[in-house]
């Protein structure tokens, strides 16, 4: 058996990962170590919890005592635990800082004891490069970093990436768009607004609604963490990108088509402070390993809106009876 430790598996990245690891390797056995904050949450893994395949640990990765262990008994890791969420780095970043930065230290020093690490997959994020204009992102940018989430991700990004120049930690970093698909937490743009038009209620669209992203489907994500995994070269960045840039308004305007709702419940809101106008990247290197995206946002996006309209017994306990949700959608756009 192959043993994979993940990282942050009950959260939406990584519980889709973790389904689609034990669904393609029959010789993974899949550790899960993952805190349970306000976005990781068991029902992610509803179908999994019981497979043998999986072991899943409830766990901090700042505490060296629980996380050390596991990385050092890994073949594979796979790191995906952090906090996410832009808004709430502008609100408190602390805890980013603590996760993000400390977190992947934890793991990168234990990951120097072990010895029959084959993979240590740090996974940042396309918002390390920070706004770009015009063209867009290659592997070898700088980083301009503009919110304290992209901030902290990017220090993680580069304490891997010294692990492996230092001291030969078997690290790739990957550097992905914005995705979507089902199990994303209902403050992300995309849970949030098809939530809110299946209730009837208006959708906060920031500023002009012009800035843009580049929407990746979960699942092609995890085929290309899997291409990485096992072709990739340690020490290399590898851009994640879906190839589907679309302004905010758009997106919105596609998202109420598909649930059945009319543009009337747009509510252009306040911009959000230092908001990055537009995420662009260059997939070259990753395609030239042979990988493409397989999901057309189109069909995605739909079966994605279809995804929340089927299951409501995912979403509504968390929209409707939990305080820290309610307290936090209450403090991000006010009384409703
Ligand atoms: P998420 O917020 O849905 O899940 C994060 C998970 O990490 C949760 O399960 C949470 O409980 C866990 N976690 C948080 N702090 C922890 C700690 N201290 N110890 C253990 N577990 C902890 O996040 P996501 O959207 O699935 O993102 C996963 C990763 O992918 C993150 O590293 C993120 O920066 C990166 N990323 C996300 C996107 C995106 O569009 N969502 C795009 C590019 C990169
Ligand atoms: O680009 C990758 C990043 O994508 C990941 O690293 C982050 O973890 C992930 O959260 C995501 O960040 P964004 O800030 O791009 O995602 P979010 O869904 O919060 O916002 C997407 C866009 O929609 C952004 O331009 C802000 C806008 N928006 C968002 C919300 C929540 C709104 O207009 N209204 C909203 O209520």
């Amino acid at each position: 058996m192959t043993k994979v430790l993940v990282t942050g598996g009950a959260g939406f990245i990584g519980s889709n990962f973790v389904r689609y690891a034990l669904q393609t390797h029959a010789d993974w056995h899949v550790t899960n170590l993952d805190k349970l904050t306000y976005a990781g949450r068991r029902e992610n893994l509803h179908d999994v919890m019981d497979d043998p395949r999986h072991s899943f640990v409830h766990g901090d990765i700042c505490n060296a005592a629980v996380a050390g262990p596991l990385v050092e008994a890994a073949d594979y890791v796979v790191h995906f635990a952090a906090e996410t969420h832009v808004d709430r780095s502008i609100m408190a970043a602390g805890v980013f800082l603590k996760t993000d930065v400390e977190g992947s230290f934890v793991l990168l020093e234990a990951a120097r004891r072990n010895p029959k690490l084959q993979r240590f997959v740090q996974i940042s994020t396309d918002e390390v490069y920070g706004s770009v204009p015009e063209g867009s992102s290659t592997e070898t940018d700088e980083l301009r970093p503009r919110n304290p989430y992209a901030a902290s991700k990017a220090g993680a990004d580069r304490l891997a990436y010294s692990y492996w120049a230092t001291h030969d930690v078997p690290v790739i970093v990957t550097r992905a768009s914005n995705n979507y698909g089902p199990y994303q937490f209902p403050e992300k743009i995309i849970p949030l607004f098809v939530t809110n038009a299946m209730d009837d209620l208006q959708v906060p669209l920031y500023g002009d609604g012009g800035n843009v992203r580049d929407w990746l489907h979960v699942l092609d994500h995890c085929r290309a963490l899997d291409l990485l995994i096992h072709t990739g070269k340690n020490g290399e960045v590898y851009n994640i990108g879906g190839g589907n840039e679309v302004k905010n308004v758009d997106l919105t305007h596609t998202i109420l088509e598909h649930a059945g709702k009319t543009a009337s419940l747009i509510k252009p809101v306040a911009d959000r402070k230092g908001h990055d106008r537009r995420y662009s990247l260059g997939t070259a290197k990753l395609q030239g390993m042979g990988w493409q995206p397989q999901v057309p946002f189109d069909e995605g996006l739909r079966e994605t809106v279809a995804w929340y309209q089927a299951n409501e017994w995912w979403w509504r306990p968390i929209k409707e009876r939990d305080p820290a949700y309610k307290a936090y959608i209450e403090a991000q756009y006010g009384k409703r």
